[in-house]
């Protein structure tokens, strides 16, 4: 049988922090976690369309446990304030989906002056889930997941002397650059969980093509790029429904027999049910993953060091 969110275990008494929550796989991740009893914590930048999907969930949920926060990846601050918020409600957080993304924009920069799909998508990941650790290693086994592409099999490993690709731009290869980080800070992540005897678990998964607004923002920004208008057209006429895109995201972070270190995608790679799929660019992984923590603690400035806060938390 096919895993769907009836495989969801209950979640009462849990705690879940959605990025990019207000819209596409986030709000169907957000919509299921609290469907299966969660409390969600919806980090969203928009607010507009931030409390238009509360509404929707809580319509549909009446007994849904929803707050919004609100979170702009593309600003070390707002990650911050983000991270704080929600600090000052929940001792313990048992699951992040890492899940905020843009793709195959034209060259911009974060507030921050990162290039904006590598700093959104993984330089304000990085930084809330390093500010929010305590809380997840405070809980019984926490989860936290990554959410890559096909597009990392496309990306270059970050290059510590150009992370942010000036000079050598490309909308397309900044996504597969990001997504490569995203893939590479989950399995990262994982490896120092395990060395640190945490009993968190970090994930990753690829939600498969899906007709999202992740195309066509791509399009408008481009003011129509040709492969994006390919992309927009093959998602909405190929493409599987958020709900369904959602469900590898929503396996790594809810279903007990999986495990820390493994990638859940769709079985056809951009169609079908969720399922286990094996971690394949092994070779060089070990140091793409030590540059990865090198060129993100440098950057934003944020220490992301398991071993330490695991220690801080039973001083
Ligand atoms: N859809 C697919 O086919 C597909 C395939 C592979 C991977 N993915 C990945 O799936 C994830 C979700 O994408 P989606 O398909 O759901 O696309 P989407 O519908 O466009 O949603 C993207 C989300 O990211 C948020 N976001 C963008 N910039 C942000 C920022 N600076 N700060 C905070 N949030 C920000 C958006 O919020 P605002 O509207 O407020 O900006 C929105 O909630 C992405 O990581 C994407 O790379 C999607």
């Amino acid at each position: 049988m096919a895993w769907s969110v009836h495989d969801i275990p209950d979640l009462g008494g849990r705690t879940a922090v959605v990025t990019g929550a207000n819209g596409g796989l986030g709000l169907e991740t957000a919509r299921a976690l609290a469907g299966a009893g969660a409390h969600v914590v919806m980090a969203a930048r928009d607010q507009e369309k931030a409390a238009s999907a509360e509404k929707r969930i809580q319509e549909e949920l009446p007994a849904a446990s929803l707050r919004v926060v609100p979170l702009d990846l593309g600003s070390l601050v707002s990650v911050r304030e983000a991270a704080d918020r929600v600090l000052a409600d929940h001792r313990q957080i048992d699951i992040l989906v890492n899940n905020a993304g843009l793709m195959a924009i034209p060259e911009r920069r974060t507030v921050d002056g990162f290039e904006m799909q590598l700093g959104v998508n993984h330089l304000g990941h990085f930084a809330l889930t390093a500010q929010l650790l305590p809380a997840l290693l405070r809980a019984d086994a926490a989860r936290v997941v990554s959410v890559t592409s096909t597009a990392h099999h496309m990306g270059r490993a970050l290059d510590p002397r150009n992370p942010h690709l000036e000079g050598s731009y490309g909308p397309w290869k900044a996504y597969g650059q990001s997504k490569l980080a995203n893939f590479h800070f989950g399995i990262g992540l994982q490896r120092r969980l395990a060395a640190a005897g945490a009993s968190a678990a970090s994930l990753v998964a690829h939600p498969g093509l899906s007709d999202t607004d992740l195309q066509a923002t791509s399009v408008e920004e481009t003011g129509g790029g040709f492969t994006q208008r390919f992309f927009h057209g093959l998602a909405g006429s190929t493409g599987m429904t958020a709900e369904q895109g959602a469900l590898p995201q929503l396996r790594a972070a809810t279903d007990p027999s999986a495990r820390g270190g493994e990638l859940y995608a769709p079985r056809f790679v951009n169609f079908g049910p969720p399922v286990r799929r094996p971690i394949l660019r092994r070779l060089g992984l070990g140091k793409a993953i030590e540059r990865l923590w090198e060129v993100s603690e440098r950057e934003t400035r944020v220490t992301l060091d398991v071993a330490a806060a695991q220690r801080a938390l039973s001083a």
